[in-house]
């Protein structure tokens, strides 16, 4: 398969003099800190131990400094990870065991050291190359809130959904996904609307926070057509597409990696049309073609368009839904900041937006894990 090289590609700022190798290896060190005390210590000992031994040791430093990217870390160690296991090296344990398959905290980084000084060039290759791309389906529940708001303007409630940086498309099946919702009243199981034999559908489970939390529950989608777009779209027919996938959740995330698996054995047997375009491109083009109201969904993508593009999309999207063609639902980073005290959790937010002919309406508010969702009703769902 044919990788485009990220210097070409969008969202792959170039070094340039400006910046300046020494600023670049300098912000890489204190992006692995942060990483290390704010987004894996309480999920991930093993990546706490591993980021901060990276932001200390100036030649990983060297290594991981290959370009400006808000999200390094995990794409760093996302391709550490995807060697490893995919080349069954003594590492290999790190990423499935986590730091208890080893005697110490020195063994852990003795062991990472071997392995990245003997794989540094395909490292480098790997986190030049490709983008972060984790697609995590048990986000699928803010993607279903988004739906169920989009779905009432639509004839028959019939959504023709395409997801633009769909990765491996895990986000256009949310109606094949199960959700375990816990509140203060009690805990709720949302069963999948449909199923395929012989495979079982994953669970997610999210704690329901905030005034609307008692009378919010996802209703029914009817999915009529699903497409995705991906500069690198990944099927989950093939190992090593999986393994990338797979490479982005963290070694003590055994329930995460088991509800990945089966949401993408769910995906290598259904028929979701993943194309290699880019999403600024092929949106003009899918909706000029289209018969009916698209849906059009981006999660976790936007940050990943340079400027340029970002508003350009930002205008078409505009164009397309003022003349109905579109219904915008959006899944994208909160500017609210980090944490959700409600919850006890430090996390990452995303926000559910949805754009109508009629404006925009914030839907809800997310963990871009999905651990948690904080619906917020409009007056119409109220009554
Ligand atoms: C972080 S992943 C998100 C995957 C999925 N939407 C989710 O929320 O689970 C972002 C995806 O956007 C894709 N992407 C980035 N820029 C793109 C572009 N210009 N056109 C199409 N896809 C793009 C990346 O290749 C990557 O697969």
């Amino acid at each position: 398969m044919v990788r485009e090289p990220l210097s070409s590609r969008a969202g792959a700022p170039a070094i340039d003099g400006r910046v300046g190798r020494a600023v670049l290896v300098e912000n890489t060190a204190e992006q692995f800190t942060r990483f290390a005390k704010e987004r894996v210590q309480q999920v991930s000992p093993t990546y706490a131990v591993v980021a901060q031994h990276v932001a200390e040791t100036p030649w990983l430093l060297e290594l991981a400094a290959v370009r400006r990217l808000s999200r390094l870390p995990e794409l760093f160690l996302a391709s550490v990870q995807f060697l490893a296991r995919q080349t069954d090296d003594a590492l290999r344990p790190l990423f499935e065991k986590g730091i208890t398959a080893y005697r110490s905290p020195g063994a852990v980084t003795a062991e990472f050291d071997r392995f990245c000084r003997g794989r540094g060039p395909e490292i480098g290759r790997l986190v030049a190359e490709r983008a972060v791309q984790t697609n995590e389906p048990a986000r699928s529940i803010g993607v279903l809130r988004g739906l169920n708001r989009a779905a009432r303007k639509l004839p028959g409630r019939r959504v023709h959904l395409v997801e633009l940086g769909a990765s491996a498309g895990l986000q256009l099946l949310p109606d094949y996904y199960s959700f375990e919702l816990r509140r203060p009243g009690g805990h709720q199981v949302v069963p999948p609307q449909r199923f395929l034999s012989g495979l079982s559908a994953p669970v997610f489970t999210a704690e329901v926070i905030g005034p609307d939390a008692g009378s919010w529950m996802p209703g029914p989608v009817r999915i009529a057509s699903r497409r995705g777009i991906d500069l690198d779209p990944l099927n989950c027919r093939l190992a090593a597409d999986r393994l990338w996938v797979e490479s982005f959740v963290w070694p003590e995330q055994l329930h995460r990696r088991t509800m990945l698996r089966r949401a993408m054995d769910l995906a290598a047997e259904l028929p979701v049309g993943l194309r290699r375009l880019d999403a600024v491109a092929a949106l003009e083009q899918i909706a000029r073609q289209a018969d009916d109201v698209l849906v059009v969904l981006h999660s976790h993508m936007i940050k990943q368009l340079p400027p340029g593009s970002r508003a350009e999309l930002e205008e078409l999207f505009g164009r397309l839904v003022a003349a109905g063609k579109v219904i915008r639902v959006a899944v994208e980073a909160s500017a609210e900041g980090k944490e959700q005290p409600a919850v006890g959790l430090r996390s990452r937010s995303a926000e559910v937006s949805v754009w109508t002919t009629d404006g925009v309406e914030r839907v809800a508010q997310l963990d871009s894990h999905g651990t948690w969702i904080r619906p917020v009703l409009s007056e119409d769902e109220k009554q």
